[in-house]
Formats: structure tokens, C-alpha cells, sequence
């Protein structure tokens, strides 16, 4: 009897890692809005903008991002005008009832690069490309896992036998996604002569969509900073008061 219970735990035990997820660890990176002082770098969300853009954009939407809200990036109301000016959006009815199309306004979404996720699904295999504002508070290891997963595509190991149209990344949970490398050394090109190597682009853009997914987080710090300010000096007179208070008594 002992030995059919021993064996069945140490079954069991055997068991349990092929069941169990694979964890994967995401190497913590370097962000300038680290830590209760960390900001945003504006510059580097303006280049990280310019990747969304000119990259990502052919297949993820962000759909909370209206343009008006990149003047938080440092551009100009006229910057943000022309910028607008660059899309289309639907709009209407017209007297006649139509819908049309107009140039966009710096109050308009951001579009998106499908009109819907069926049609999204079909130009990508059958996966849908999700939506990006939200996504580095999406993920555990937030914008170090977006990070590390744009540059995690490696050659599959031996024996690992892959789906038909997926890409082997060392960071996305199961290993096979569906979206192909996308950033390399030199896809973009900056204003700015900053480096475009493929790890400062995957840097930038990861910046840019955190601040998307967390636009008051330097707010949040500096009200933190005050509030734990506050109950610190509280906490002195506090105790000050105490010790005078119970100076005459004696205990
Ligand atoms: C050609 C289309 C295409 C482009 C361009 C593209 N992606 Fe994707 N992306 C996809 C698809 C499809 C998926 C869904 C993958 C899946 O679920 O297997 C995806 C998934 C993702 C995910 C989610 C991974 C997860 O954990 O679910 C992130 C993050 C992401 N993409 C970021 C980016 C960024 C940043 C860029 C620009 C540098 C970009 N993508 C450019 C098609 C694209």
C-alpha cells in the first residue's frame, strides 16, 4: 500500500512541470520613468511615436490615443494639426444622410489600421493583432516584457516543431507568435540622430506605448512623493506633541 502511495505522489510530482506553464524570465531593463523621480523622456517617446507610426501602426490600433493627447510628447498645436491632417476618418451623415470622409482633427482617435477585427484576423494569418494602449499594463513584466519580445526572435531549437506562418520568440509565452520580427538594426530613420540599433528602436517604442498605457504616471509619482512627504512630517510633530504632552505625567 505504502508503495502504490509513494509512487503515485512521485507521479504525480513528475507530472506537475509538464502541466505546469513554462515561466519565462524577462530581464528588467532601464527606464527614465523608473522609481518615484522617473519621468518620461520626451524626446525618446517622440522617436518611439515615430516607430508606432511608421511601423507598428500597419497593424496595431491604439485606440485611446486621440491626437491631441501626443502635445503631451512636446509637439505644437500646429504639429498636431498636420500631423491629423495626414488621416483619413470617417464622418457624417451629410444633409443627405451619407457618411464621408474628412481629414482628420487633432480631437479625432488615432485610426485604426483595420476597420474590423475580422478583416484584421484575415490580413494576419487568423491572429488579430491586439490593441496597443493598453499593453504594457497588460503584461506581467510590462515594458520590459514588450521590450524583450521585439527582439526575442531566434531560430527555433532543434526538435521544436513550429505552426504553419508562426515565429519562434524566446519570450511570448508558448514561444509561437504569430507576428514576424519587425524591428532591426536601421528600420527607422530620426530626426534626431539618436542610434537605430535594433535594441534602441525596440527601447523607443516600448516608452512610447508605456507612456500610452500610463500618461499621468508623473503625476502619480509626485503625488506620491508629497503624500509620503506629508505623513512624514505628520509623524514628527506627532511624536513631538506626545512627548510634551506627557512630560508632566509620570509613567
Ligand atoms: C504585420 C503586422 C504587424 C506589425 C507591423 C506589428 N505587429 Fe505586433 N502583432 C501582430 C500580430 C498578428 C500579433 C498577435 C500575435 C499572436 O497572438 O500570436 C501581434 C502581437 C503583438 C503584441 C502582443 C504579444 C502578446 O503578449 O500577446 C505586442 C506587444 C506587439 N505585437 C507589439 C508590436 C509593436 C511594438 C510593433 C511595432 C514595432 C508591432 N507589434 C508590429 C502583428 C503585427
Amino acid at each position: 500500500m505504502k508503495k502504490i502511495i509513494l509512487a503515485s505522489i512521485a507521479a504525480t510530482a513528475l507530472s506537475l512541470p509538464a502541466v505546469a506553464a513554462e515561466h519565462i524570465e524577462i530581464p528588467k531593463g532601464q527606464w527614465s520613468f523608473d522609481g518615484v523621480l522617473g519621468k518620461f523622456d520626451r524626446q525618446q517617446l517622440q522617436r518611439g511615436f515615430q516607430v508606432y507610426k511608421e511601423v507598428c501602426a500597419n497593424c496595431h490600433a491604439v485606440q485611446y490615443l486621440s491626437f491631441r493627447n501626443l502635445e503631451d510628447l512636446g509637439y505644437s498645436e500646429a504639429q498636431i494639426k498636420s500631423l491629423a491632417a495626414e488621416y483619413e476618418v470617417e464622418a457624417g451623415p451629410n444633409d443627405e444622410g451619407d457618411m464621408f470622409k474628412r481629414k482628420a482633427l487633432p480631437s479625432d482617435h488615432i485610426p485604426k489600421p483595420y476597420a474590423n477585427d475580422a478583416l484584421a484576423r484575415v490580413s494576419n494569418g487568423g491572429a488579430l493583432p491586439p490593441d496597443l494602449s493598453l499593453m504594457t499594463k497588460a503584461r506581467d513584466g510590462g515594458p520590459d516584457y514588450v521590450y524583450n519580445l521585439l527582439l526575442g526572435y531566434e531560430n527555433p531549437p532543434a526538435g521544436v516543431e513550429m505552426a504553419p506562418g508562426m515565429h519562434y520568440n524566446k519570450f511570448f509565452p508558448g514561444h509561437q507568435i504569430a507576428m514576424d520580427r519587425q524591428i532591426e538594426d536601421g528600420k527607422v530613420t530620426y530626426a534626431d540622430g539618436s542610434p537605430t540599433t535594433a535594441a534602441a528602436i525596440a527601447k523607443d517604442v516600448t516608452a512610447f506605448l508605456h507612456w500610452a498605457a500610463e500618461p499621468k504616471l508623473e503625476q502619480r509619482h509626485s503625488t506620491g512623493l508629497r503624500v509620503t512627504l506629508y505623513a512624514f512630517i505628520f509623524a514628527v510633530l506627532a511624536y513631538f506633541a506626545k512627548r510634551r504632552m506627557w512630560k508632566n505625567i509620570p509613567h
